[in-house]
């Protein structure tokens, strides 16, 4: 099948008239890996949802081609978002593909160079806020408001309905829901899309059970963990460094019903389930998106995960857009003389 993008493949199951743009960069239907030696280590049939290979190398994708085309279809002037980074990415490459406007507020000095070249490259008029992300958004909604410009944070109903179709993809592939889904949670808005989603395929008869949902968050920005907002949010996962999520409620009510849980994990266990993620599966995910794998570890080492399910987890952002985050912690490359001497040395397996 070849790639249509989401507006296209979901028609149907999506708010769209004919005067929606059909916008696209061909996001979504993005692969699930089966991930069989951690699957092996842990003791469960391990999963992976590899949306870091969206346009932008995330999920946002999913959601920002809806919002976008609908802030056209409204006629916009402009969009607008705050953003820990890959939102930021993804409003400015569909601001760009639809010759919209786009501005972006960033927390000052707290997001990946890699985002950061994204969004300014993509051509998005970018803000850097002093003050962290909950400031930029609270920012980006007055701007949203005075100034007529649709504002696509997940705060957008379209983001969260777009970003729907990870789940529908995920049952469409297996033909079935997992046991669990675990996933990394910063503004809560992806956990409550999932939800959505399975919720909406349990409805049209696709699927006849939801998933146990698992939300993720670093222990230094964890209010979902914690039961109460956190001022000064800090972990190196900048991706989920958000101490008042605005769609906490919704997350919330996504993890009572499907009787999951959200759970947090060090930033030193991220960085290990970083490495373990790359070095034992070949694949590259930003920290925030290790944050699930690291949380199954923890749950394994306690005793708390059950033998044999099906998992599946959501690398919403890939490794690349934040290189920074690993490269002083790993081992540089050995230098070697550029003769055959020193380069057979090194050839020891
Ligand atoms: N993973 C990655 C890679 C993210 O960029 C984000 C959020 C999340 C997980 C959490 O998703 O907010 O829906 O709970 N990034 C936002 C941004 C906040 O601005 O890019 P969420």
């Amino acid at each position: 099948m070849t790639r249509k993008g989401i507006l296209a493949t979901y028609e149907k199951f999506l708010p769209l008239t004919e005067k929606t743009p059909r916008l696209s960069l061909c996001e979504g239907d993005t692969p699930l890996l089966s991930l069989r030696h951690l699957g092996t280590e842990l003791g469960i049939d391990l999963l992976a949802k590899y949306d870091g290979l969206n346009p932008t190398g995330s999920f946002k994708d999913r959601g920002m081609v809806l919002a976008v085309a609908k802030a056209l279809e409204e006629g916009a002037r402009a969009i607008v978002c705050a953003s820990t980074g890959n939102t930021s990415a993804s409003a400015a490459a569909y601001g760009a593909a639809a010759g919209i406007p786009c501005f972006v507020l960033l927390p000052a000095g707290q997001v990946a160079a890699g985002k950061l070249a994204q969004a300014l490259l993509y051509g998005a008029r970018v803000l850097a806020v002093r003050g962290n992300f909950d400031r930029a958004l609270e920012l980006a909604r007055l701007a949203a408001g005075e100034r007529e410009m649709a504002l696509v944070n997940s705060l957008n109903p379209y983001r969260l309905f777009g970003q729907r179709s990870g789940a529908w993809e995920i049952c469409d592939e297996l033909c079935s829901p997992p046991d669990w889904l675990i996933l990394p949670v910063g503004n809560a808005g992806n956990i409550s899309a999932y939800c959505a989603g399975f919720e909406f395929y349990r409805e049209i008869g696709r699927i006849d059970k939801l998933p146990r949902l698992f939300g993720v968050q670093a222990d230094g920005a964890a209010p979902l963990v914690r039961g109460f907002e956190i001022d000064t949010p800090e972990t190196l996962a900048t991706a989920i460094r958000i101490g008042r999520p605005v769609s906490a409620d919704k997350a919330r009510r996504a993890v009572e019903v499907t009787k999951g849980q959200f759970l947090s994990v060090t930033d030193d266990e991220i960085l290990d389930a970083q490495r373990a993620l790359a070095s034992g599966e070949g694949v590259f995910a930003e920290p925030a998106s290790c944050a699930p794998l690291a949380a199954l570890r923890k749950l394994k080492a306690q005793g708390k995960l059950p033998e044999g399910i099906r998992v599946v987890m959501v690398l919403t952002g890939n490794g690349l857009k934040d290189p920074d985050a690993v490269i002083h912690r790993i081992p540089l490359p050995e230098e070697i003389d550029g003769t055959w001497e020193a380069l057979s040395a090194a050839l020891e397996l």
